[in-house]
This record gives C-alpha cells, structure tokens and sequence, in this order.
C-alpha cells in the first residue's frame, strides 16, 4: 500500500471513529455511511433540537424534513405548517426556508377533537405550550406568521397566498389531517409537497385513514419515507375539476373483514376502530365512477404520457 493511500486510510478510520463518538447511537442505527454525517449544519441543528427537547420528530424525519425545506426554498412558495407544539420541528423549518414565509397553524392549547373511534389521543393532549412561548423561541426568525385556534377555521384569510410549496402536516389525529390535506393541496405550487407526519406510526390510524380517503378523490402521488413520513405530491396546480374529499365513513352493512389489501396499519385500523376501516378500491375490473352515474374521475394537468402515474403510486 503506497503512503498516499495508507493516509486516505488513516484518515477515514479517524473520521469513523470520531463519528460513533459524537453520533454513536446514529452509528448504531446505521447511518454511518450516509452522506447525512457530511452534512455538517444539518448534525449541528440536529444536536441543538435534541438538547432543546422540544420536536417530536425521529432522527431521520428530521433530516427528511431539512431537505424538503431546501426543495421547496428553490420553487419560491410559501411553506406551512399544521401542528406546532412546541414549536421544534418549526424551528428545523426556520433553519432551512430561507427569506421564504412560514405558516404556522396549531391551537397552542393542545388537540382540539380526536375521533375516539380511530384516534388514541384525547382532547387537550400536546397541552404544555403556549403562543406566546413558540413566538418567543422562534422570534429570531423572519417571515414566520402564525394562526392560533382550531384548523382550518384558523386558516380563514389565507386565500391570498399564491401557492404553497411545502406542507409540514404533523396533527396525529384523523379529522385534523382530512381537512389539511383538503385546504393545502388545490393550493400547492407545481410542484409541491405535502409531507404527512405520522402516516407509519401505529399509535395514529387516523393520519393513515385519513390520507387514504383523500387519496380516493384527488389527483395526487403518495410515496411512504422513513419513520412514518409520507410525501404527497400533486399533479397539477389548483386543478377545476379537484373535488374537496368528502369524508366517507363506510356504513355498518360494510364489513371490513372481508377488505381486500390489509397491510399493517390497515390492521390496526381494523383492531382499534373496525367500522372506520375503508376497504381499498380494487385496482382492475372497477367501473368508472361517471359510467355508474358518479362524479367524474379528476384529470390530471401532466402530459399524457405520465397521466397515468398516480393511480399506480396510490397505496
Ligand atoms: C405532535 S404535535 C406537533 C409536534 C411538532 N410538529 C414538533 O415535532 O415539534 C401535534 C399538534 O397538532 C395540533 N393539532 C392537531 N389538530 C389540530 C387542529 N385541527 N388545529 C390546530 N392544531 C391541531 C395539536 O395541538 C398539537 O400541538
């Protein structure tokens, strides 16, 4: 072995070694060799959210959420956020925006409504925050605007925002999460982004049944991430023929035992809240909608050619 690459070596065992002393449990995640460790502002940010104790988001959602936000810097949009709390994964946001203005939505006083059907958490959970207080630990950052009280009511006056080019979704709880993916996606920018926190997470039913109902109606791709992010992508800016996803709660004569597609969270769809348990819409052999009488199918504004990509991403 030649000296030149005995030092490329040498080094890359100290850069190794000093990563699992300052990252060992991301070491031990398996991280070690993703660019994430040579993104030297994402770990420092990442650190100071961690010692501040305040973002309920996992490791890797949080990076998934800091690239996002360089995204959608360079497509000019505004950015929103529904579920603040604490204001942590705000502050992430806040990071990464640039000039770009921030929307932030939450009551400040805790979940407004689970369905005790399919949510697990109850009214007033996430309570130990305040208005004041988030305005506070993000009050060194420009262009941020804020909507105390229940959305979308909170959302009232927003229209005059031309089009956003990412949505930070993070409310847990099924109600909260239909009506956001409702209000934001006729408004995103072409492209933009919905991310959907907790869509893999076993504790929220809700956020997945929700997004799947959306996703029977709107023109829109739905790609999981990890830990339980799920990118929501539309196709079309503020599409005429976009229906608002009407809540559809499947009638007692439904029996959700015999749905076809049960995966894991469908499962636990089923065990926690068996009458909220949609069965998926079969891929061949359905008639359309227009052709029993129903509304029409929502086109979507690509080009032919790619037209048919959504329905083959739906999960
Ligand atoms: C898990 S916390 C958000 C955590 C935050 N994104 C973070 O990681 O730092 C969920 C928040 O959603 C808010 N929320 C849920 N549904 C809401 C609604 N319809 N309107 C306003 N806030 C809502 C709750 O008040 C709660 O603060």
């Amino acid at each position: 072995m030649n000296l030149p690459t005995r030092v490329r070596l040498g080094r890359e065992i100290v850069r190794r070694w000093w990563m699992w002393r300052r990252h060992e449990s991301l070491v031990l995640k398996g991280l070690v060799n993703n660019i994430v460790m040579d993104d030297e502002v994402f770990l420092r940010l990442y650190e100071t959210l961690h010692r501040e104790g305040r973002i309920t988001l996992t490791f890797r959602e949080q990076y998934n959420l800091f690239r996002f936000v360089g995204q959608a810097h360079a497509l000019g949009g505004d950015i929103a956020e529904v579920g603040v709390y604490k204001g942590g994964s705000a502050k992430l946001i806040c990071e990464a925006k640039g000039p770009a203005r921030l929307h932030l939505f939450d009551t400040f006083e805790g979940m407004p409504d689970p369905d005790p059907a399919v949510d697990l958490f109850r009214k007033g959970d996430f309570g130990q925050t305040s208005l004041p207080e988030v305005q506070r630990y993000l009050g060194g950052y420009g262009n941020v605007l804020y909507y105390p009280g229940r959305f979308p009511e909170s959302a009232a006056g927003l229209d005059a925002v031309q089009g956003f080019s990412l949505v930070h979704l993070d409310v847990d709880i099924y109600e909260s999460t239909l009506s956001a993916l409702g209000f934001f996606f006729p408004r995103l920018t072409s492209p933009g982004f919905i991310l959907v926190h907790d869509f893999g997470s076993s504790r929220c039913a809700g956020v997945r049944l929700a997004l799947r109902q959306f996703l029977e109606s709107a023109p829109a791709l739905s790609i999981p991430l990890w830990d339980t992010h799920c990118l929501v992508m539309g196709c079309g800016r503020q599409h005429p023929d976009l229906p608002s996803p009407s809540p559809h709660r499947p009638q007692a004569s439904e029996d959700p035992k015999s749905a076809p597609g049960v995966d894991g969270i469908d499962d636990v769809i089923r065990r926690r809240a068996p009458h909220a348990a949609v069965p998926r819409p079969a891929r061949t052999g359905q008639p359309r909608p227009e052709a029993a009488g129903g509304r029409p199918t929502p086109r979507c504004a690509l080009p032919t050619s790619r037209r048919s990509c959504p329905r083959a991403w739906r999960s």
